[in-house]
């Protein structure tokens, strides 16, 4: 196949790990056969630096120009102390929107090799867990009303949760799909004991689950989700949950993996085009130091394969690859746990990785 992938390399750690993922890509398409064009565009404070703001247009256009996107990360104590609008986070909530990315899915596994750096205990982990978080992505508090007002003490700011059918529909209908190709189990999570907008999810989840008799559905609240996230992790399968409880309960998931650095993810919308992207940020402390786990990444890139190209064979083969080098003891610095030894640089974990592919 030929195709045109747009990168969007960001900031912080984004270029490195970018880079480790576009190797990757590259030794792949040399094996199989298949040309990538890659093409780069500016994106979060990079973007802010050259173009005076986050998302410049020809970014937008690029990316919609192309088969898909890979991003690294946006973001920087440089740029924190932009007025909201002007932020590099709100770049990355540009693209999603501008792309029509509503879906965004977020896989969180144990990797037996890991065991030793999720900081949960053997009797709750048991032989490990595999759970998929489907987040809604392009709707609820991240893109509703907000602003300044008068209220009661004064002046207030304010962000605006909101939820149509149709977008609680659209999700649904992708993490019922999703259960249907795992283990049939079904969790949404919401907080329909406060909010109207959860009320409004939850009904609407109710309604699409008869439509799918074979899944096992089930509600909980976020607070109860976030504590059996580590009390029980092994009776999640899929999770659908709002924009905002995504990205919460994402990050604690992604830690009692092991480590941030290891978690993928796919944003999807009604086309094939997707934009894939580590779940982790930036990581500012250690950008430029080569000590980055470009694992993620790379991981995001075999979900590209997969879901926007369907080449199934190809994205096994990274993910093969990563178990393998994870396996024969590898590690990056975020990775080492307990375990005692000399963590692989962001480069020397790449080339191992290509060494097996
Ligand atoms: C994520 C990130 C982003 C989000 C930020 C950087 C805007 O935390 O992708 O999880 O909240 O969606
Ligand atoms: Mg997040």
């Amino acid at each position: 196949m030929e195709l045109k992938i747009a990168l969007l390399k960001g900031d912080g750690i984004g270029p490195e790990i970018v880079d480790s993922a576009v190797a990757v890509l590259d030794k792949i398409a040399d094996k199989f056969g298949h040309t990538f064009d890659f093409t780069p565009y500016l994106i979060g404070g990079c973007a802010i630096d050259e173009t005076g703001i986050p998302l410049p247009r020809e970014t937008v256009e690029g990316c919609l120009a192309s088969d898909s996107v890979i991003l690294g990360a946006v973001g920087g104590p440089k740029w924190d102390g932009m007025a909201g609008d002007m932020r590099p986070e709100k770049a990355l909530l540009g693209i999603r929107s501008a792309m029509g990315l509503f879906t965004n899915l977020r896989p969180a596994k144990l990797y037996p090799a890991l065991r030793n750096a999720s900081p949960l205990k053997d009797e709750i982990v048991g032989d490990g867990f595999d759970l998929l978080i489907v987040r809604e992505l392009t709707g609820g508090i991240y893109f509703g009303d907000r602003g300044y007002r008068e209220g009661k003490y004064g002046t207030e700011a304010f962000d605006t949760e909101a939820y149509s059918v149709t977008e609680i529909e659209r999700i649904g209908k992708v993490a019922f799909e999703a259960a249907m190709k795992r283990n049939k189990r079904l969790c949404s999570i919401d907080k329909a004991n406060v909010l109207e907008s959860s009320r409004l999810w939850r009904r609407t989840m109710h309604e699409l689950a008869e439509q799918y008799p074979d899944v096992e559905y089930r509600d909980m609240f976020v607070d109860n989700a976030a504590m059996q996230l580590v009390r029980d992790p092994r009776q999640f399968d899929v999770i659908v949950t709002s924009n905002m409880f995504g990205d919460i309960l994402s990050d604690e998931a992604s830690q009692i993996t092991g480590s941030i650095g290891m978690l993928a993810s796919a944003s999807l919308g009604a086309s094939k085009r997707g934009l894939y992207e580590p779940i982790h940020g930036s990581a500012p402390d250690i950008a430029g130091k080569n000590m980055a786990n470009p694992i993620a990444t790379i991981l995001s890139g075999a979900m590209m394969l997969r879901y926007s190209f369907g080449l199934i064979q190809e994205a096994e083969t990274i993910e093969k690859a990563v178990d393998s080098v994870l396996n024969s003891g590898l590690r990056t610095a975020d990775l080492m746990g307990t375990d005692k030894g000399t963590p692989l640089s962001c480069t020397e974990m790449t080339e191992a990785i290509l060494k097996v592919i």
